[in-house]
């Protein structure tokens, strides 16, 4: 590089450096001044949102106000304003008198951690951060920059809904919205982070972003509210009870992240951008590992029980195995006999499901299908790299399961499975029975790399069962059927109820020892890192839904 030479200058005091250059002294005209000075105002009005005292009962009620989010989420001065003067057209009931700055929600672009996002935090203090058309618009124009640009979509919702005042171009705002979630969909991650109400048809555009977050007890997200309810259903129910955080995180499956305070959601948000790519033109972050990627596993054989009816916590496998610290848990509270989420592999993001064994004993459900369906479309759209492990008695049995659509919900997760051409690895530990063996590790599903523990049983049904059928007739006629069914069952469990059957059949790759697993994940992510694959040539598919 060519280095230039300085001029030889004189040195001066520093006083003397700061003197005003000669044309400098020349009075600025006034009609300049005011301007700068209409702008400074116009700064400070839009700057004060709703006013002093709606942002001092904002905060009463332990909620930050939009611009506060904002600056907790941002990288210091690195927001960047959008649209700040844009404000409503409607002069309908009284509104000609309500004209605020911004419209009730703040767009811009900020850096989280360096990488940049786009984002919109809608402000209660203006008007209820009720949506009108220009407020849409704001929002819209945001959502079209982060699909244009490849960058995470961001929207803080803290909204009463569409702005009454200017009927029907509110919801046409909403429209425009939701078509742009849907354009954007698989393109650019989306999240929805409610911090406050988020009514009617509004709760529909986080529905169709990513990942939904929530607050205790300062969020609520529901179509029709308590006093429509009970005006139409004679139900009774508080706000917090039909769509609070607990709502929608253990019971609807709604949102996916439930949080104690709004500091939490924020820096939960900030987390989970972390594993994400910025769009699907990229891949996925890789980050320095310090855990030792050949570390001992051979711990495992202490969390999984001997026997194979016997519970234990899958998320003791996960912290064993993958990169310290690293597993964030989505959709925690919901479908619980599935944990799904992000964790590393010597650095590098994948996204994990796995059968729990303490809750239905690990059986995959309509809403357990459904949750790790959707997971798994979502780290296939963002190029991440699947790790299914596997302990699983087969599907949920009864009438409230088959009546609930389980044949439909069920085949979202064979479908996912089937579609994603991302690597997906399999490690059986224990049980892979039935059709749930093959949503979760089958080859001939699409699973590139099927590992299994020494302890793996993989078979069509468990030894009991089997037997019992197979077995019907020798049993009913012997003189002590008891024993002939343990005979039975005993034989049965050496011929299929371990790994080796399906390894010599090739459908498992490899079985390996407990203190390897960790090496061998990390290898089977590496080695597959490579891997593409192309789908038919299609508009798209038809996903059971
Ligand atoms: C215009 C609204 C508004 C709205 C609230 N405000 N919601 N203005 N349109 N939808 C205004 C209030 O007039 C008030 O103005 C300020 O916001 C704060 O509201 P409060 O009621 O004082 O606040 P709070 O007691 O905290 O109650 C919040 C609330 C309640 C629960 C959200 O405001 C409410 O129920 N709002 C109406 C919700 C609703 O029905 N929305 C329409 C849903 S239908 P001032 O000037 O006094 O500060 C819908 C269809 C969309 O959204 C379909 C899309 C497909």
């Amino acid at each position: 590089m060519k280095v230039l030479e300085k001029p030889n200058m004189k040195k001066r005091s520093r006083s003397e450096n700061r003197s005003v250059p000669e044309e400098d002294k020349r009075e600025i005209p006034k009609a300049h001044r005011d301007a700068v000075a209409h702008l400074v105002k116009k700064k400070e009005s839009m700057l004060a949102g709703g006013g002093e005292s709606r942002q001092a009962k904002q905060r009463a009620k332990g909620k930050k106000t939009a611009r506060e989010r904002i600056h907790f989420l941002a990288d210091k001065g690195s927001f960047v304003e959008n649209q700040p003067y844009v404000s409503s057209r409607s002069d309908d009931f009284g509104m000609d008198k309500k004209k605020f700055s911004g419209d009730g929600v703040i767009s811009g672009s900020v850096l989280i951690e360096g990488r940049q996002i786009w984002l919109t935090s809608q402000d209660f203090t203006v008007l209820g951060g009720s949506l009108g058309e220009q407020h849409a618009e704001k929002i819209a124009n945001a959502q079209m920059n982060a699909l244009k640009t490849g960058k995470p979509f961001v929207q803080i919702n803290d909204s009463g809904g569409a702005r009454i005042q200017e009927g029907v171009m509110s919801l046409e705002g909403y429209g425009k919205i939701f078509r742009a979630n849907t354009l954007a969909s698989g393109v650019i991650p989306q999240i929805s982070l409610i911090m406050g109400p988020c009514a009617g048809g509004a709760a529909y555009s986080p529905a169709l972003t990513d990942f939904v977050f929530m607050v205790d007890k300062t969020s609520q997200m529901y179509i029709t509210g308590p006093d429509v309810i009970r005006a139409v259903t004679g139900e009774n129910v508080t706000g917090e009870a039909l769509g609070g955080a607990e709502a929608h995180n253990s019971k609807s499956g709604n949102a996916h992240f439930r949080c104690a305070s709004e500091d939490e959601c924020l820096t939960t948000l900030k987390r989970l951008l972390s594993y994400l790519p910025s769009s699907n033109r990229e891949a996925p972050p890789i980050v320095d590992c310090t855990d030792n990627p050949n570390r001992d596993t051979g711990e495992i054989l202490h969390i999984l029980p001997d026997k194979a009816n016997k519970p234990y916590d899958i998320r003791k496998v996960i912290d064993l195995v993958f990169d310290q610290e690293s597993f964030l848990e989505v959709h925690k509270e919901f479908a619980a006999s599935m944990v799904v989420g992000f964790a590393r592999l010597a650095g590098r993001t994948v996204g994990v499901y796995g059968n729990q064994p303490i809750v239905f004993a690990g059986s995959l459900d309509k809403d357990s299908s459904d949750k790790a369906a959707r997971f798994i479309r979502f780290c296939d759209a963002f190029g991440i790299p699947l790790v299914s492990l596997v302990d699983v008695p087969g599907y949920m049995p009864g009438t409230v399961q088959e009546y609930g659509g389980i044949i439909r919900h069920g085949a979202k997760l064979l479908y996912a499975v089937a579609e994603a051409t991302v690597p997906k690895i399999a490690l059986v530990l224990r049980k892979a029975y039935g059709g749930a063996y093959i949503g979760m590790a089958s080859k001939a599903l699409g699973y590139d790399r099927v590992l299994a523990l020494p302890t793996a049983e993989i078979a069509v049904m468990g030894a009991a069962g089997a037997a019992n059928i197979i077995f019907r007739n020798d049993i009913n006629a012997a003189r002590d059927p008891d024993l002939i069914r343990e005979i039975k069952i005993h034989e049965y469990q050496e011929k299929f109820m371990n790994p080796f059957a399906a390894a010599s059949q090739g459908i498992v790759d490899d079985v390996i020892a407990p203190e390897a697993i960790r090496q061998e994940l990390v290898r089977s992510v590496e080695m597959m890192a490579g891997k593409m694959e192309d789908l038919p040539r299609k508009k798209h598919g038809n996903i059971p839904l």
